[in-house]
């Protein structure tokens, strides 16, 4: 079993993480933009990437872009129209790299895109319902995971002291560890709280300890705020900030919601997730209000399964009560998603062809896209 920072990817595996054709990854390969290494698996050298180096490709691939635009919008001066989008044509890249290169001009380049946001569009997310058992934790450990190889700095804030999120990031002795209840509670620095947990990706774990905190955090003052102000001071060191919640209308969600700019809302496609919903809306509207603040907000359709009709229904019922909310991105049930959690990891190191990976990417994708 390996823990997500020990991944590697093989060529096939990669190609399929960056969308490339098959044919596209010597060649950037041999023009260093993707580093490779060889690992001894059983009896053969494999040459796989490792997730620095998948990270550093993505990294590449995100400060041409930004050079790019920033070209253009010099070329067009003033009329500010040229904003960076969210992908960059590996055809151009290439073309820069080696403007002699025929094969920049095949069609598998001309196709060819990274989809990576400069800057993912809101910076700090929740993952929120107040139902349980929707698929919060695990959709907030994959996302976290993917937006890590994609080479964005990420932070992890587990505020369940169920502390799944923190077991799904292979962290297992957090009884020991500073929690947010430290933070909030004891005056603790945050910083002193964030364990890194692979490159790229550090967390803030929970234990049952966390379960503790209504009642003290009832009684301090600024109570809601108290969270948002210790995130402010470590939010420069990253990109993106994400918390796992508990499934309750609590002081500490509350918290997480005053930090946030938004909240996804994880909704299982069946019946009673979707009953719920109208709550979880009227909650977030109240804290709104509370709080005055904005909140964007994004439903997340998880566990869905075409062939059900119940699963079609809500989904379909999701889309038109709630149509400016609801994500484009769907994910599927998959035991691809339950393996992924098993084995503490991405569900792209189960299977980089499943459904679970192209749900997570597309997923993620929307999630930082503005
Ligand atoms: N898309 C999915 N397909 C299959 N199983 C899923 C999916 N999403 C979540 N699960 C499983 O559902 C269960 C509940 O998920 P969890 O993330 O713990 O929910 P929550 O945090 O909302 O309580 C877990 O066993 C998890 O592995
Ligand atoms: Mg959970």
């Amino acid at each position: 079993m390996t823990p997500f920072k020990d991944i590697v990817f093989t060529p096939n595996e990669f190609s399929t993480l960056a969308k490339l054709e098959k044919n596209i990854f010597p060649v950037l390969e041999n023009h260093g933009i993707i580093k490779t290494h060889r690992k001894r698996v059983g009896n053969v050298d494999r040459k796989v990437i490792s997730l620095e180096e998948i990270q550093r490709y993505f990294n590449i691939i995100r400060e041409f872009d930004t050079l790019q635009h920033e070209e253009k919008a010099a070329e067009t001066m003033g009329t500010g129209a040229e904003q960076a989008g969210p992908t960059v044509s590996i055809h151009s890249l290439l073309k820069h790299i080696d403007p002699e290169s025929q094969l920049a001009d095949s069609e598998a380049f001309a196709t060819a895109t990274a989809y990576v946001a400069p800057h993912p569009s809101h910076k700090v997310q929740m993952f929120y319902n107040v139902k349980g058992g929707t698929g919060k934790s695990t959709l907030t450990a994959q996302f976290v995971m993917m937006a890590s190889m994609l080479g964005y700095r990420v932070l992890a804030i587990d505020l369940d002291g169920q502390g799944h999120l923190t077991v799904n990031l292979d962290i297992l002795d957090a009884h020991e560890r500073p929690t947010v209840y430290d933070i909030l509670i004891n005056d603790l620095s945050i910083d002193q709280a964030i364990l890194n947990v692979a490159p790229g990706l550090d967390l803030i774990p929970a234990n049952l300890g966390l379960c503790n905190i209504e009642i003290p955090l009832n009684n301090k003052t600024r109570r809601e705020y108290r969270l948002s102000e210790a995130i402010a001071k470590i939010a420069d060191q990253y990109d993106l900030i994400v918390a796992d919640t508990n499934p309750a209308a609590s002081i500490l969600n509350g918290s997480m919601m005053v930090a946030s700019d938004r909240v996804n809302i994880v909704c299982a496609t069946n019946p009673l997730s979707f009953h719920g919903m109208s709550l979880v809306m009227a909650t977030i509207d109240m804290m709104q209000k509370e709080f005055r603040k904005e909140l964007d907000v994004k439903i997340v359709p998880n566990m869905y399964d075409n062939r059900e009709v119940i699963s079609q229904e809500v989904l379909g019922e999701l889309r038109s009560q709630f149509e400016p909310f609801c994500a484009n991105s769907v994910v599927n049930r998959s035991a691809d998603m339950n393996e992924a959690t098993k084995r503490r990891t991405t569900v792209w190191d189960v299977s980089s062809k499943g459904s679970a990976a192209h749900d997570i990417a597309e997923l993620t994708q929307e999630l930082l896209k503005p």
